[in-house]
């Protein structure tokens, strides 16, 4: 069996793979490119691919012994999921495996843009620290506020366990009649209406793409934090700057963009959004987790069985 695998994985895993077949294994450091993935699909069995490796019909096409799409990520927007069922490939995901860590890294960027940290930051390492001041970069508490999640699923449940410690009550909009103690459910209106906080946990679909918008931000509170640690598309960027330069609401904190790697220029130059790389899910032991799992669906489709996690 031939198994490609478009990015370097943690040895320990990659030795699974080599012990039920042959392993070809893209070590560039940057994505594959289209045509060179295509044209090492020819062959392959199996693929093991990442949320940065485009897999639409063109490259499923090339690919006529494909049993298996193993995306190293819980979303899966990246692959052409309709085409490869109709072509009987299985695809897989990653969830649960990052579900904690994700809604760490959540509450990281809720305290770290609430708290000024970034901005803190920059002042001092520019030598512009004046010394305490009763007044200096104050920041807003999250006691007895609203945290709202768009999306409450896996992730924004984690998110939502959390909220307790920080004596935040918790709002969610959601698609479907969840009810969960604790927890409110509301309109995406109302969310952003009356939230002080509020956090993006959905998959990016065609309805979810800019569900965000200029509406939807002239909605929140002038107080309020936008976080995404979702997917970028689901923020209209450009709209978000604009927001963010008329003090339509306080703050983002985003993880996720709509260009990755490239970074609306409007939002590099604010003060009051801080911006990190995709960093979501990247502990070494839920980075290597998520390896595992797409190596284990591997192993499964390949002989035959069930795959773990299918989306
Ligand atoms: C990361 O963004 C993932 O979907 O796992």
């Amino acid at each position: 069996m031939n198994v490609l695998v478009t990015r370097k994985l943690p040895s320990s895993v990659l030795a699974k793979l080599h012990a039920i077949g042959s392993v070809d294994l893209y070590a560039g450091n940057a994505a594959i490119a289209p045509s060179e993935l295509r044209a090492r699909l020819v062959d392959t069995d199996a693929l093991v691919c990442l949320l940065t490796d485009t897999i639409d019909r063109a490259a499923i096409d090339a690919a006529p012994k494909l049993k298996i799409i193993a995306n190293i990520a819980v979303g899966y927007d990246n692959v052409d999921v309709a085409y490869a069922r109709s072509r009987g490939i299985v695809v897989t995901n990653t969830p649960d495996v990052l579900t904690e860590s994700v809604a760490d890294f959540t509450w990281a960027l809720i305290l770290a843009i609430t708290r000024r940290l970034s901005e803190g930051e920059r002042v001092v390492r520019r030598g512009a620290w004046e010394g305490w001041g009763l007044g200096f970069m104050l920041g807003t508490e999250l006691q007895g506020k609203q945290l709202g999640l768009v999306g409450f699923g896996r992730i924004g449940r984690a998110v939502a366990a959390r909220a307790s410690a920080f004596r935040m009550r918790v709002a969610y909009a959601a698609r479907g009649t969840t009810q969960l103690p604790d927890a409110q459910p509301l309109s995406l209106d109302q969310l952003l209406n009356t939230s002080d906080v509020v956090s993006l946990h959905v998959p990016l679909t065609p309805e979810t793409r800019h569900l965000i918008d200029k509406k939807a931000l002239t909605r929140m509170k002038r107080s309020a934090y936008l976080i995404n640690t979702s997917r970028g598309p689901i923020v209209d960027e450009a709209a978000l700057a604009w927001a963010l330069r008329e003090h339509l609401l306080a703050g983002a904190a985003l993880d996720v963009y709509e260009h990755e790697p490239a970074i609306h220029p409007d939002l590099l130059a604010l003060e009051n959004v801080l911006l990190v790389p995709h960093l979501g899910s990247a502990t070494t032991e839920t980075r290597t987790a998520m390896a595992d799992l797409a190596v284990q669906n591997v192993i499964e489709v390949l002989g035959g069985r069930p795959a773990i996690t299918p989306v």
